[in-house]
């Protein structure tokens, strides 16, 4: 099967590599409550960025907000004199609040995520019985992306790639020879996502990995997370598509869909949910955004009983 779009994303990276297009400027924030990478990629050129899946401190105990981790994104968007293009999610976390809203305040960016979040506001709108006032149509961002949708990063080219299996949503972005994979791979020592949400689906989770795996060897992947390996000391998210052929303890080159699904299937049921799935969906459905406050000017995040 012929995939034009991932021959468009491996011709990007092949130009990036050969020195005839802009190396993007990466730099990572990692936040160790959520173990999450977030993401600045910038054109050194012109200076404009793109963050990708920024964090929203929350305190589960006490519903408390706040925004040290979003502020040194600020601090170093400032620092460097970068002008925010765009406010990019791979999708609607499970384990961390976005803090792209509150972002968007402080430097701007247009709020993108992929197309098929409808589906992901569907399914989580009944779960969390949201009403009418919810809407599901992703009217919430920007820019929704389907796959092989292109943008840019002031000269980079960039190209979104559909990668469902985590989540049915999930979205890679491949900005010159950067990829960011969101939740599908993690470090080769860690191994990939679990893809026992609703909506997700391990068999599609492997294909959008293997799909993800036939770019260029050389392409630089930046994760989204990262829980150290038993034996690793230190945090990591920069690898590459040669050291995931080569080595990831789940999906290395000659690992079946079979073998992958049983795997993943096995694994996912000995998991447990994420400590902030609750307050994490219902925000980041809505773009981020907390639910509208009630009469007393309080918001309130909702717990299904029995649910999930
Ligand atoms: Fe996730």
């Amino acid at each position: 099967m012929s995939d034009q779009v991932l021959a468009e994303a491996t011709a990007q990276i092949e130009t990036v590599r050969a020195g005839r297009a802009v190396v993007p400027v990466v730099r990572s924030f990692f936040d160790e409550p959520t173990n999450t990478a977030s993401h600045v990629v910038h054109d050194p050129g012109t200076r404009q960025a793109a963050i990708i899946d920024s964090v929203l401190d929350y305190e589960a105990a006490s519903g408390r907000t706040s925004h040290a981790t979003a502020q040194a994104i600020v601090d170093y968007v400032r620092r460097e004199g970068l002008t925010v293009a765009w406010q990019l999610e791979t999708h609607a976390h499970a384990d961390h609040l976005s803090a792209a809203p509150w972002l968007q305040e402080q430097v701007g960016g247009a709020l993108a995520i992929g197309a098929d979040i409808t589906i992901v506001q569907d399914v989580f709108g009944k779960i969390f019985n949201a009403g009418t006032r919810f809407a599901r149509d992703g009217s919430q961002f920007d820019r929704l992306f389907r796959d092989g949708d292109r943008f840019r990063i002031g000269d980079i080219e960039a190209i979104a790639l559909h990668v469902p299996g985590h989540t049915p949503a999930d979205m890679a972005y491949v900005i010159g020879d950067a990829v960011f994979p969101g939740d599908t791979l993690f470090m080769p020592d860690y191994g990939t996502a679990r893809a026992d949400f609703p909506g997700g689906d391990a068999r599609h989770l492997f294909q959008s990995i293997r799909r993800l795996l036939s770019l260029p060897r050389e392409a630089r992947l930046f994760l989204c997370h990262d829980y150290k390996a038993p034996g690793r000391d230190v945090y990591a998210w920069e690898t590459t598509v040669g050291a995931q052929r080569d080595g990831n303890v789940h999906v290395h080159d000659g690992v079946s869909e079979e073998d992958f699904v049983a795997m993943r299937t096995t694994r996912d049921s000995t998991l447990s949910l994420p400590k902030l799935i609750m307050p994490s969906v219902q925000v980041n459905i809505r773009g981020g955004r907390l639910p509208d406050a009630e009469e007393n000017g309080v918001r309130y995040i909702k717990i299904p009983i029995d649910r999930l």
